[in-house]
């Protein structure tokens, strides 16, 4: 196992009639932007109940941020941040609006001349004030409520880029699991399978004697194979299935499991490039490139795959290469029963076409990723002509 420092502040506070508990949390005395998304907490309820909550507070409101947050968008926030002297953000809604209200935090006291240069020269990195924030969570998939990362997309010049910094951790942030009541199914299954290939990320690699951080990712596979059809059920709703798919989402991505062992990473680089093409969903982007990052890399994986499979998947007969086949066969089957596709071809892309422009991107960037940090221009190419 590797050296490592573990650093998570984030209080979490889980469960119903949480939203509540705003009230208690936030300084009394400060000014709050409320960021939220394209209108859906005003739909069910949850604006009401923030709004309750913070009766005694001042609060200033920024709607609109879009699903993959933009720039454009995100200036216009720091902008009336700087102009209405806010001094705490709490973001209401998705991955898209947290990681909107962390990018905000970092702006708004930055000194430079482009803030920009936060995601593309990684001055992110070299930070050293923001604005604190807060987070009530309505859509389990990223782990932004309880992590340092944050993406954001350029759309004019089709760019979609990351940044992680200590000083955009939340400083507490609310999962009342009966915010996701209103979630489109369809967002339901992006939020499964976008944690279940985060904690991909951070285990199919290679052995790195991480017993505890396998065990943990194991025991995440497993509950979002075991809650998935809870989770996706809507009439009725079920509690529990939420609440486990919210709290499976939640340390998927929180950085335990990543601690002291590799991570790979590859197919969210390249599924960046596919949503900044393409317009694709986050997760649509990862399912159709993971199975066949698989494949392309299952000599190099072939330990952990095995592991997987058998833990994981109950594969335990067989030669190496027939379980490593059923193994991916099996993630492939898993991300079907929710619905979700895992080729390109089957959102009209080409696959040719698509590599060709990611190859092209992704050589100009220097940009490589993988266990190994091999997964190229040249490579990711390779694996997207395989999605169809
Ligand atoms: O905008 P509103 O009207 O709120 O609607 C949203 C949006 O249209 C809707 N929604 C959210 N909660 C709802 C709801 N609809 C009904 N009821 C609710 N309770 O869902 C739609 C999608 O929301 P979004 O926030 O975009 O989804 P997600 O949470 O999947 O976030 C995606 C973004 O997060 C980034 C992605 O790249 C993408 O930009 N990621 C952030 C990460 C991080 N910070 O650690 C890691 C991830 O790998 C990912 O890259
Ligand atoms: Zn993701």
């Amino acid at each position: 196992m590797n050296n490592f420092r573990f650093y998570n502040p984030t209080e979490i506070i889980f469960g119903k009639g949480t939203i509540a508990k705003l009230k208690e949390r936030l300084p009394k005395k400060a000014k709050i932007l409320l960021l939220y998304g394209g209108g859906s907490i005003k739909h069910n309820g949850v604006y009401d109940q923030v709004i309750a909550a913070l009766n005694k507070h001042r609060v200033v409101e920024f709607g609109g941020i879009e699903p993959n947050p933009d720039y454009s968008t995100l200036m216009k926030a720091v902008k009336e941040v700087r102009k209405k002297k806010i001094d705490f953000l709490l973001a209401v809604g998705g991955g898209s609006v947290i990681d909107g209200a962390k990018f905000i935090a970092l702006a708004s006291k930055y000194e430079g001349d482009n803030p920009w240069h936060l995601l593309s020269h990684s001055e992110a990195r070299n930070a050293t004030s923001a604005l604190p924030l807060a987070v009530v969570l309505t859509l389990p998939a990223t782990g932004s409520e309880f992590n340092r990362n944050c993406v954001i997309s350029r759309r004019e010049k089709r760019a979609k880029l990351s940044f992680t910094s200590d000083l955009v951790f939340p400083q507490f942030s609310i999962l009342d699991p009966e915010t996701t009541y209103t979630l489109p199914v369809k967002q339901i299954r992006n939020g499964i399978v976008d944690a279940f290939i985060h904690t991909t990320e951070q285990y199919l690699t290679y052995p790195a004697g991480g017993i505890v951080q396998d065990r943990q990712a194991e025991a995440l596979l497993l509950a979002l194979i075991e809650c998935a059809p809870l989770a996706m059920q809507t009439d009725p709703v079920n509690y529990d299935g939420r609440a486990n798919y919210m709290w499976a989402a939640s340390n998927a991505l929180n950085h335990l499991i990543s601690m002291g062992v590799p991570g790979d990473w590859a197919t969210h680089g390249i599924g960046h490039e596919l949503t900044a093409l393409y317009g694709l969903d986050h997760a649509e982007t990862l399912a159709v490139v993971l199975p066949w990052l698989l494949w392309y890399k299952r000599e190099q994986k072939k330990e952990k795959l095995l592991q997987c499979g058998e833990r994981v998947f109950g594969v335990k007969t067989g030669t190496t290469e027939e379980r490593i086949d059923r193994t991916i066969t099996a993630i492939s089957a898993f991300f079907h029963s929710l619905g979700m596709p895992t080729a390109l071809s089957s959102y009209g892309i080409d696959p040719d076409e698509a590599a060709a422009i990611v190859e092209k991107r992704l050589v100009k960037r220097g940009a490589t990723r993988g266990e190994y940090n091999d997964i190229d221009g040249p490579a990711a190419a390779a694996i997207l002509r395989m999605s169809r």
